[in-house]
């Protein structure tokens, strides 16, 4: 049995433990939750964790007491770090939510921690390891583009409105969407091109479609939620017309998108849609953009790598692969099997983790990963909020 220990029993890390990890360890077992909401964790607890899991108040209660085999952390952004920090005092496997880290603080403090531990981390970041950009990566790998000069990542986000409806609107805890968003596309991009990203220059958009004054043209109230909106009737975000539309996003109440409460740019808000444009340490070339107010069938996330011999494009909605050779009359289409939650790369974090745990195999989105990834999102945010081209901090480097 692999006694699991939890920081934070939130909505993401139940699911991947109930449904994912557990599929691949049958024989799993929650034994312990570090959780100030012990009512809403508890209700999150499969049938077979009910009787087992106790509630601690600190980490290092729960590893004295309940004896982990491994730690996972799945609060909200902002405490990754403080609980990773804790973790690496323990040489236990830790599960790690992403970002690792909401600012250069912490993803510095993180960095040091782990550099005075033995601590192994999978970061929860399913695309890198997902088998359609793995198996991207191994026709980069065979020669396909020659070496690969560019990359175009492109993410038009389909439910973007749980960054404004939701819990993510809190830019206090999320600090925008290069970290919350684009962390997990820098850092499969970095693997794609094997090599990681040294500089960026970045744009945002902020409050032309979401937050105040929004695409209504005037701010709604703070506070205020779909039940008790005089515009619901015609709002194309409201429950009913979200379903009578087919346009996702919750159907149930909801704060409005288009309060004022999203914050503002001065003040700090998610952004309606993001760029940046990125030089690679190995002189390749890329381009990433995030939209966060596309619907339906407009959902779009992969990446178009070229070099002089061939063109490589994979999207993870329609599941394919297309290989161009540049210099023969052959072009192919390789179909990926659909289904599988975050396109089978929550399934292989599983089975790093459970490896990892069994000591079988070694993480393949280990803590410097996670942080190298913050690191180029700090920078896209700083770009974005300067105007300037902004130098990536290096993990295992003294910037001056
Ligand atoms: N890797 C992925 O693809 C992926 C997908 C979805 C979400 N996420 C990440 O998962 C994280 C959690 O998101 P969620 O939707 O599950 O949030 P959530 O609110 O459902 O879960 C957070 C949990 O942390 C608990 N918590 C609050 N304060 C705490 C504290 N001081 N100590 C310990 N626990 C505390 C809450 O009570 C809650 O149970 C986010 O950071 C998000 O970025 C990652």
């Amino acid at each position: 049995m692999i006694r699991l220990g939890v920081m934070g029993f939130g909505g993401r890390i139940s699911s991947m433990i109930n449904h994912v990890f557990r599929e691949v360890e049958p024989d799993i077992r929650v034994v312990g939750i570090v959780d100030p909401d012990e009512e809403g964790a508890r209700s999150r607890l499969a049938e077979c964790d009910k009787a087992d899991a106790v509630f601690y108040t600190s980490t290092d209660e729960m590893v004295r007491q309940a004896k982990p085999d491994a730690l996972a952390v799945g609060t909200r952004c902002n405490l990754h770090t403080p609980y990773a920090v804790e973790a690496a005092r323990y040489d236990l496997p830790l599960f790690l939510e992403k970002p690792v880290a909401t600012s250069m603080e912490q993803a510095t403090a993180l960095e040091d921690a782990f550099a005075a531990s033995r601590c192994q981390a999978v970061v929860s970041f399913p695309l890198r390891v997902s088998p359609l950009c793995v198996l991207t990566r191994q026709y980069i790998d065979e020669g396909a583009v020659g070496p690969a000069e560019h990359i175009l990542g492109v993410n038009y986000v389909p439910y973007g409105t749980c960054y404004f409806d939701g819990h993510y609107r809190n830019f206090a805890v999320t600090q925008g969407l290069f970290l919350q968003k684009a962390t997990h596309d820098f850092d499969y991009m970095s693997y794609l091109m094997g090599s990681t990203i040294i500089r960026v220059a970045a744009t945002a958009q902020y409050g032309r479609v979401f937050g105040a004054p929004g695409a209504r043209g005037k701010g709604m109230p703070a506070g205020l939620v779909c039940s008790q909106c005089d515009d619901a009737l015609v709002c194309l975000e409201s429950p009913e017309n979200r379903k009578r539309n087919g346009s996702g996003g919750t159907d149930q109440d909801h704060p409005c998108v288009f309060g004022v409460d999203c914050g503002s740019p001065e003040a700090g808000m998610n952004e309606d849609a993001s760029n940046a444009l990125l030089q690679f340490a190995n002189g390749a070339a890329g381009v990433y953009t995030q939209v966060f107010y596309s619907r339906r069938d407009s959902g779009t996330r992969g990446s178009t790598i070229s070099g002089y011999h061939g063109t490589l494009s994979f999207d993870w909605y329609t599941n394919e692969l297309k290989r161009v050779r540049h210099h023969a009359p052959f072009s192919d289409t390789i179909r990926a099997g659909g289904g599988m939650s975050h396109f089978g790369g929550d399934h292989e974090l599983s089975q790093d983790f459970i490896g990892l745990i069994r000591g079988r195999c070694k993480s393949r989105t280990p803590i410097e990963t996670g942080i190298q990834s913050v690191y180029t999102c700090l920078a896209a945010k700083e770009s974005a909020e300067t105007g300037r081209f902004v130098d990536v901090r290096q993990v295992g480097s003294t910037p001056v």
